[in-house]
């Protein structure tokens, strides 16, 4: 495991870390922009490749994550200049401006919450202690914690995010679980949480596929966090502030995220949409990306072997024409 100088509370290996920077393909002087700075287990190497006479922007919402990144590029990477912004990635625009960045030549997102988020009780992600139910990766600026979304949301949204967001099979039965419980009391731990989840699924169906309350969790956490209009909006404001022949590289951990990403590099590569028999072309569209990833890249075994998260990750690459 790679953990440079960072504190034992701040361990995370990064994902397919090779092909990140052989995608990015940047050089001496480039910017690059990681969006989801966490640890910088890949700034630090995307700060090796642009140099001393390039920038790396990082950016998180997590002031835990932003400290430790901070530190472990000063001691890693001492030569590049460095702009370490808190934020949400959803409002790159108004990050980037407020840096004065010209334009990007590389970004690097790497989705959802890292090692150290998960492994710190009391953040609430984990459904392996018992904590207080939060999962914000932003406690100070988000104000919608876990705890409000399972005590306050209808049955019918409940089972629509379960279902939606995690992808669960028992999500009626586990929506109608949480409301009959915090009848009695609100739910207040993970581990309220963990057993209402537990009682809406068939004991034969538990016996299988990871623990239990694992898409469950997924699905609050991405509610909590509204993560995925803030990867549509983060998208879409990278693809307008590449410059030309500069990348774009997402590393995503769950289908619905993947989906996205496809979707919208299949939306900006599209040029004209005028029907065929038309002569002249009156739509207008020109492509601003080229796919470079036809199918997404996936890690290899000996690093699944190594680094569990890197299981369900996939890369989606696309060049800025
Ligand atoms: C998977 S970790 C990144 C790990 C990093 N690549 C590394 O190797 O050290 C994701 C990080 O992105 C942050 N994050 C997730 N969504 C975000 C968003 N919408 N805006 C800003 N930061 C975000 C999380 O706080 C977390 O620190
Ligand atoms: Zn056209």
């Amino acid at each position: 495991m790679e953990t440079g100088t960072l504190t034992p509370e701040y361990r995370h290996e990064p994902v397919m870390l090779a092909e990140v920077l052989e995608q990015l393909d940047l050089s001496e002087g480039s910017i690059a922009c990681d969006c989801t700075l966490g640890g910088a287990g890949h700034s630090v190497k995307l700060a090796g490749a642009v140099g001393t006479s390039g920038l790396l922007i990082g950016i998180d919402q997590d002031d835990m994550a932003l400290d430790a990144a901070r530190k472990r590029l000063a001691v890693e990477a001492p030569g590049t200049p460095c702009k370490l912004l808190k934020g949400n990635f959803g409002d790159l625009d108004e990050l980037l401006c407020s840096a004065q960045v010209p334009g990007v030549d590389g970004f690097l997102f790497d989705l959802g919450v890292s090692s150290p988020q998960l492994d710190i009780p009391g953040r609430g992600f984990s459904y392996h202690e018992d904590a207080p139910l939060d999962m914000r990766m932003d406690p100070g600026n988000n104000t919608l914690n876990a705890a409000e979304v399972v005590n306050t949301y209808n049955e019918a949204d409940l089972a629509r995010i379960l279902r939606v967001y995690g992808e669960e099979k028992f999500a009626s039965q586990i929506a109608r679980q949480i409301v009959r419980r915090r009848a009695d009391a609100p739910l207040v731990t993970t581990g309220d949480l963990v057993e209402a989840v537990k009682a809406g699924i068939p004991a034969a169906a538990r016996r299988h596929g990871g623990h239990p309350a694992r898409k469950s969790f997924q699905a609050i956490r991405i509610e909590v966090n509204h993560e995925l209009d803030v990867l549509e909006r983060g998208l879409e404001a990278a693809v307008r502030w590449t410059n030309p022949g500069g990348r774009i590289c997402v590393i995503s951990y769950h289908s619905l995220e993947d989906r996205i990403v496809k979707h919208i590099f299949q939306e900006h590569a599209q040029g004209c949409t005028c029907p065929p028999d038309i002569p002249v072309c009156v739509c207008g569209h020109v492509p601003a990306l080229r796919i470079l990833t036809r199918k997404p890249l996936v890690a290899r075994a000996d690093e699944v072997a190594r680094n569990p998260r890197a299981r369900s990750a996939k890369i989606r690459v696309a060049m800025r024409l």
